[in-house]
């Protein structure tokens, strides 16, 4: 799919992978809008080609807003990549008692639920515009995370957040399918982002020295890359990638 002349609204937009999906698509000529919580715009960096847009994923409202920000920028909104999202952790049991309800509810909220909020408005956005030559109109790229699969100790949230996005992947592209939208899911590895920024440098080696190949963390720029092969590759739709170095997690 083309992205010059187009819109595309990146969420999460103001850090890590966002962030470097939204350069990305700035630099292949797209409009960008980065969605984003208040405080994390305060503290993005400006980039040429990308606007910032405050607003929380799991608020119907002011996503509508965004979307229509989005939709409203005088060329057609088709990208959208979803990449808001939390990744607190803790037991099912542990020393400090049971899992507090209202932490996991939190987490499906915005990783799950915020991730359908903003592919379900953006789609209604996308399914308004004139369809390309080859009846395209758009294409939505979920982030859901190798926790899906492979859930350690203390992620019981998260991977259910996460496969949740799994899970929604291939209806999502059915539902769509009429309207020329295409969805697909990235599923990261462990990535270098501020997400990873309250771990020590000792569990970082750690981490890396688990890849298979390459032994390293993934950088923001190698998701970025995937997202930007997904909406080029009018033929990948309802699949949900791993993007890991062939990790397979352990239980810890
Ligand atoms: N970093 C990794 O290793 C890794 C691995 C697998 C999956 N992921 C997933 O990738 C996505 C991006 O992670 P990241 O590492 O770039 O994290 P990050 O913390 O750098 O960025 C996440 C962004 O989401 C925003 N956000 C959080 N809640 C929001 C809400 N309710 N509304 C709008 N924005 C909100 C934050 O303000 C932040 O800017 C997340 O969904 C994460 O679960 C990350």
């Amino acid at each position: 799919m083309q992205l010059e002349n187009t819109a595309a609204l990146v969420t999460g937009g103001a850090s890590g992978l966002g962030a470097a999906t939204a350069k990305a698509l700035a630099e292949r000529g797209a409009k960008v809008f980065a969605l984003d919580l208040k405080d994390g715009i305060d503290q993005a960096p400006e980039v040429a080609g990308v606007t910032y847009v405050a607003a929380d994923v799991t608020d119907p409202e002011q996503v509508r807003t965004a979307v229509a920000t989005a939709a409203g920028a005088g060329v057609p909104l088709r990208t959208v990549v979803n990449c808001a999202g939390i990744g607190p952790s803790m037991r099912i049991l542990g020393k400090k008692g049971v899992h507090d309800l209202g932490l996991y509810a939190k987490v499906v909220q915005i990783n799950l639920i915020g991730t359908f909020n903003v592919l379900a408005l953006a789609s209604e956005a996308i399914a308004e515009t004139e369809a390309d030559e080859n009846g395209q109109r758009g294409v939505i790229v979920n982030t859901a995370s190798i926790a899906a699969y492979d859930g350690q100790i203390g992620q019981a949230a998260y991977s259910s957040s996460k496969g949740g996005v799994v899970g929604l992947t291939l209806p999502a592209a059915r539902d769509l399918a009429q309207y020329g939208i295409r969805v697909c899911t990235i599923a990261p590895g462990i990535v270098e982002t501020p997400m990873l920024a309250t771990v020590s440098e000792e569990f970082r080696t750690s981490l890396a020295a688990g890849v298979p190949f390459p032994r390293r963390l993934a950088l923001p720029e190698e998701y970025a890359k995937l997202a930007l092969a997904i909406v080029d590759h009018d033929y990948l739709n309802g699949e949900t990638i791993r993007m890991d170095g062939a990790l397979r997690m352990a239980p810890r």
